[in-house]
């Protein structure tokens, strides 16, 4: 058989693989994702959405010496493809074949889905980009290529007194061509060695910068890190690569992955409108969008409308607040849910988005309204079932007006 492998030394471990297979091959532990050889048919639904490449490896083995995941766990790298015993050679060549019409098969398949309700089954987002989107440029720098940055800034973006430590972090690039669309996001080594004496995996941050850098016309782009002091369970740890790059000073070199992601863009039209949705520093993005869309809108490039969402703890929580609140309200309808504020009810932005039922219709029924969803993973199923409500409350089925947004590469999720 050809064994579906994942190579552990370009893997950026975002969880868009095992998210995307139908049939739970794809697993995870602290270490590395791997796939088990008994589940996986080959669908290929995890190819396209692996920002790196580190899911395309297939090795000849026999069936019944596959990998099993205990031992793919362990792995720093990918092992060598063994020769087969002698006399099998011949019947490996057939059952090649065969294999590749099964994996054909199941892609033709996975393509059919596609077809039918806009991306693979699993997905609650478009796989496909808006149709006006500008192409963009992924992985021109890699793993054995990685590009170096400089950094020019860094500067703490929420209050001194909010428990949140969020950074925006300006990479420089200098000469090297380091093209970017805001949506994309990039892949960053923090330097030194795990626990078991390998290289640290890249971590991933979406840009929060326009196209054309956050200095207008300068070959740079900036990022929002969070520093992680606590883990999911609300343990203390010390986050390897946001508490590198949160204590970066100006001048310092990084490892810069990328550009990764082909789907998250943005429409390229002067009429259209963007809806974002976001909690904490999944407003990166949504920045980068309402940045590019400002600097157009001075020279009435861009004239459709946008409206934001943006959940935070409380408003010293908010990253880039201040700049936020700047921004002219005729330009950017913004709702703030804050959770944590004291002496205020707990909001989620799915609460003002139901709040907001008639305007988010009205702007829902544009075809050239896409939607954008970032931040943390809990967002996604509350924010996909407050749009529910907000068609239903508008007189339609969602299962049709879904379909269509992500047929037609209008709705966009990036949690983590
Ligand atoms: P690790 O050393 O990897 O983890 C330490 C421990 O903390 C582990 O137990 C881990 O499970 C836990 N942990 C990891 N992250 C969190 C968290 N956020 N909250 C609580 N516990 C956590 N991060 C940003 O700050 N800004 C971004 O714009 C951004 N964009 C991303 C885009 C994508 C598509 C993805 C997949 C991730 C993105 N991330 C972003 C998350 C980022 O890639 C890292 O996972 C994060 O910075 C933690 O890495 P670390 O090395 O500091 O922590
Ligand atoms: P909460 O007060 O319940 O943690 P964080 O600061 O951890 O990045 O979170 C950003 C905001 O997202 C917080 O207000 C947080 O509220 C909120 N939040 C947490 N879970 C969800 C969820 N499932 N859907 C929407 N917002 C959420």
């Amino acid at each position: 058989m050809k064994q579906h492998l994942i190579d552990p030394e370009i893997c950026i471990r975002c969880n868009s693989c095992e998210e995307a297979c139908p049939i739970d091959a794809i697993t995870h532990d602290a270490s590395n994702y791997v796939v088990r050889p008994d589940v996986c048919r080959s669908c290929m639904a995890c190819l396209p959405v692996c920002p790196t490449g580190a899911i395309d490896n297939w090795i000849r083995v026999l069936a019944d010496e596959a990998y099993p995941i205990e031992e793919q766990f362990g792995w720093s790298a990918l092992p060598e493809e063994q020769p087969l015993p002698e006399g099998l050679e011949e019947d490996a060549a057939d059952e090649d074949g065969a294999q590749a019409a099964r994996a054909a098969d199941g892609a033709g398949q996975a393509a059919e889905e596609s077809v039918l309700d806009g991306t693979p089954s699993t997905s609650a987002g478009s796989g496909v980009p808006p149709w006006s989107a500008a192409h963009p440029y992924v992985n021109l720098y890699t793993h054995q290529h990685a590009a170096t940055a400089t950094v020019v800034g860094n500067y703490r973006i929420t209050e001194d007194s909010a428990e949140s430590d969020i950074h925006h972090i300006v990479l420089d690039f200098g000469r090297l061509p380091f093209p970017v669309l805001e949506g994309q996001s990039v892949a960053i080594f923090p330097p030194g060695e795990d626990a078991r004496g390998r290289p640290y995996h890249a971590r991933q941050y979406s840009i929060a910068s326009p196209r054309d850098g956050e200095r207008p016309r300068y070959n740079n782009l900036s990022i929002t890190v969070k520093r992680v002091t606590r883990d999911y369970d609300g343990r203390a740890v010390r986050g390897v690569c946001s508490n590198y790059l949160c204590d970066l000073h100006r001048g310092d070199s990084v490892r810069v992955i990328g550009p990764l992601g082909s789907t998250f863009l943005m429409p390229n039209l002067a009429e259209a409108n963007l809806l974002m949705i976001c909690t904490g520093t999944g407003s990166a993005p949504m920045r980068a969008m309402t940045e590019r869309c400002r600097r157009l809108a001075r020279t009435d490039e861009y004239r459709g409308r946008l409206m934001l969402f943006f959940g935070a703890r409380t408003q010293r929580e908010l990253p880039y607040f201040g700049p936020l609140m700047r921004l002219p309200k005729d330009f950017i309808d913004i709702n703030l849910a804050l959770s944590r504020e004291p002496g205020q009810p707990k909001r989620y932005v799915q609460d003002l988005l139901r709040e907001r039922a008639e305007d988010v219709w009205a702007l829902l029924q544009q075809p050239e309204t896409h939607i954008y969803v970032c931040g943390l993973k809990g967002m996604e199923l509350g924010s996909l079932d407050a749009l529910r409500s907000v068609v239903e409350a508008g007189g339609q089925r969602w299962p049709d007006v879904h379909a269509e947004l992500k047929a037609q590469g209008r709705l966009h999720f990036e949690t983590y």
